[in-house]
């Protein structure tokens, strides 16, 4: 008698379960929001699920290749960051992470010898530049804010030396590089200095030991089964719904012409991707404030470039070489080296403020171009961008080092790529006051619902995240943010 009461205990509680708690979830995206939110959902005991990407491989912006006798990352590279960061604290016990270095040792594009220890104190200040901002700087832009603190700071400390006053003013170029392929903006005056992304405290440039931030996604992604929900190559048109009616489910359309009809869609596209689409990706058109939204956060591009030399000319005794031109040899850089796009009679090398040493990669070196130039820089042809980097090492190095040609170079192409458009977001001043308590990435969370109060379109991706936008961390958050969202609608 107990047993068989059990039993039908148990036919009932199955019967219960599938009636109302197994919603379907279709998610547009690979990336490491569309996994997470995957992995949360069956975790969360959601299973229907169907994630679409339209590349032929997962990760998104994550993306580690095999180049030289490692891996290297053509998409995110350093776990920013330590307190708080769920990429750290996933990994933080499996020995993963390696430190990183910032290059001290500074180059001149005159040949000027620059003394390793004023290099020392150079990078001292860009370094400690920030911190102090004061409230009423915060409405400043990088650019305006450095300009002002990053002069005043050198004429304090080199005033009474010439020679090293000028280097240090040259220097104010290799720091809007530097600053740019950190935002990925397009140029320093339209990011303001109390932005509402939040640094995770600790080492803001911690490495995977030459393995690529893959290394991530395998410990994150293990066993959890995201793996076998995912349909690659599959590109996502349109997202459609008629959420008047009673309700009927979105419809998820593809390239391929194949439909997928589902109670909740997660798009998790950039926002490079919604910002070129939006008014083609969705029927009826999205909500004015999220239009408002993704028009009022920034997109932006760097180029990542990897160099592999079978004889490395250089030595182990630094971890990179950072270049600072004199604005005469910028400005004389397109009639010195003709080749490939330019601005303003800046060549297309002056774009990036040196090399860095891959980890556990002897052979191989790596360069952040960044600026109003990628979209052209990234469509180069291997042979002029060679050249080019050829130029930059000689002009910078020549006078060190028995500089050669790399034998093979591998660079990224985000910009150009249809499913991304672009690196990563940052945060216009215009999209820190949003419609909800926060700014414009919470605007573009926020997830649409039907009459009932049914969510059922939801956003995610590192440009949803109020304060982790632009990285890993506040990509993978989101994702798991939109699972429980889905969860709790069923409770
Ligand atoms: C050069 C570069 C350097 C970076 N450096 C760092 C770093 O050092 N540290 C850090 O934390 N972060 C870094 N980032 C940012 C980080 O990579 C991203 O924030 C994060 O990976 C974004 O994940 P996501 O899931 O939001 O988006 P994505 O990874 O872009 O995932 C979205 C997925 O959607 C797919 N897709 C697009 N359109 C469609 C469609 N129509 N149909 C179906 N699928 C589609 C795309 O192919 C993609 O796989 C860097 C990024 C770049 C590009
Ligand atoms: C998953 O959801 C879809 C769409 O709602 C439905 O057609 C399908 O039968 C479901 N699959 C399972 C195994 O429940
Ligand atoms: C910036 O803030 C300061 C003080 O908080 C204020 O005086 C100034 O007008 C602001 N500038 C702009 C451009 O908003
Ligand atoms: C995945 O999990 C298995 C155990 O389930 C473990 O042996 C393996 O090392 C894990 N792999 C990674 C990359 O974490
Ligand atoms: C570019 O160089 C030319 C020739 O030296 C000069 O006439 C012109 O003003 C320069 N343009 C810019 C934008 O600096
Ligand atoms: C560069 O090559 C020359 C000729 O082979 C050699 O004499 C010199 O020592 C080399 N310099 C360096 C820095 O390796």
């Amino acid at each position: 008698m107990k047993c068989l009461q059990g039993f039908i205990l148990l036919i009932t509680t199955v019967f219960l379960t599938n009636a109302t708690t197994t919603p379907s979830v279709v998610i547009i995206g690979a990336g490491t929001s569309g996994l997470s939110a995957a992995k949360k959902l069956l975790e969360n005991g959601i299973h229907n699920i169907t994630i679409l990407e339209a590349e032929s491989r997962i990760g998104g912006r994550i993306n580690s290749v095999f180049f030289g006798d490692n891996y290297i990352d053509l998409g995110a590279t350093f776990c920013h960051g330590e307190k708080g960061n769920i990429v750290y604290n996933t990994v933080k016990d499996l020995n993963l992470l390696g430190e990183g270095k910032i290059p001290k040792k500074f180059y001149h594009s005159s040949g000027v010898k620059v003394d390793p220890k004023f290099g020392e104190e150079l990078i001292e200040i860009i370094l400690t530049i920030y911190p102090d901002v004061d409230e009423s700087a915060k409405n400043m832009t990088y650019g305006d804010y450095i300009k002002k603190y990053y002069n005043k700071a050198i004429n304090e400390k080199f005033g009474a030396d010439k020679e090293k006053l000028k280097i240090a003013e040259d220097a104010i170029n290799f720091i809007e590089i530097m600053m740019l392929s950190n935002e990925g903006s397009s140029t320093w005056f339209e990011i303001n200095l109390g932005d509402d992304y939040i640094e995770n405290e600790g080492n803001p440039m911690l490495n995977w030991k030459g393995k690529g931030y893959k290394t991530f996604l395998e410990v994150f992604f293990n066993n959890s089964g995201v793996q076998e929900k995912v349909i690659l190559n599959k590109e996502v048109k349109k997202v459609s719904y008629d959420a008047s009616k009673k309700w009927q489910g979105v419809t998820v359309s593809c390239s391929d012409n194949t439909q997928f009809v589902t109670d909740h869609v997660i798009v998790t596209t950039s926002l490079g991707v919604l910002k070129e689409n939006m008014n083609s990706l969705f029927e009826p058109e999205l909500p004015l404030v999220k239009r408002k939204a993704i028009k009022n956060m920034g997109f932006g591009v760097i180029m990542k470039v990897a160099m592999y030399y079978e004889n490395p000319w250089w030595d182990d005794s630094s971890n990179g070489f950072n270049f600072i031109w004199s604005t005469e040899d910028r400005e004389n850089s397109v009639s010195e080296f003709p080749e490939g796009p330019h601005y303003n009679n800046r060549s297309w090398i002056t774009y990036i403020s040196g090399f860095l040493k891959a980890d556990e990669n002897p052979n191989v070196l790596i360069g952040w171009f960044a600026g109003n130039l990628i979209p052209e820089i990234e469509l180069i042809s291997d042979e002029t961008l060679s050249n080019g980097l050829t130029y930059l090492t000689n002009k910078f190095l020549g006078h060190a080092y028995n500089v050669t040609k790399p034998n093979k170079i591998i660079h990224s192409k985000w910009r150009a790529n249809p499913h991304f458009r672009g690196s990563y977001s940052f945060q216009k001043p215009e999209a820190m006051k949003g419609d909800n308590p926060t700014n414009a990435e919470e605007d573009l969370s926020v997830p649409i619902k039907n009459v009932d109060g049914r969510p059922f379109v939801h956003f995610a991706g590192e440009a949803t995240h109020p304060y982790y936008f632009s990285n890993v961390q506040g990509a993978t958050e989101s994702g798991l943010r939109e699972a429980e969202i889905i969860k709790h609608y069923y409770e």
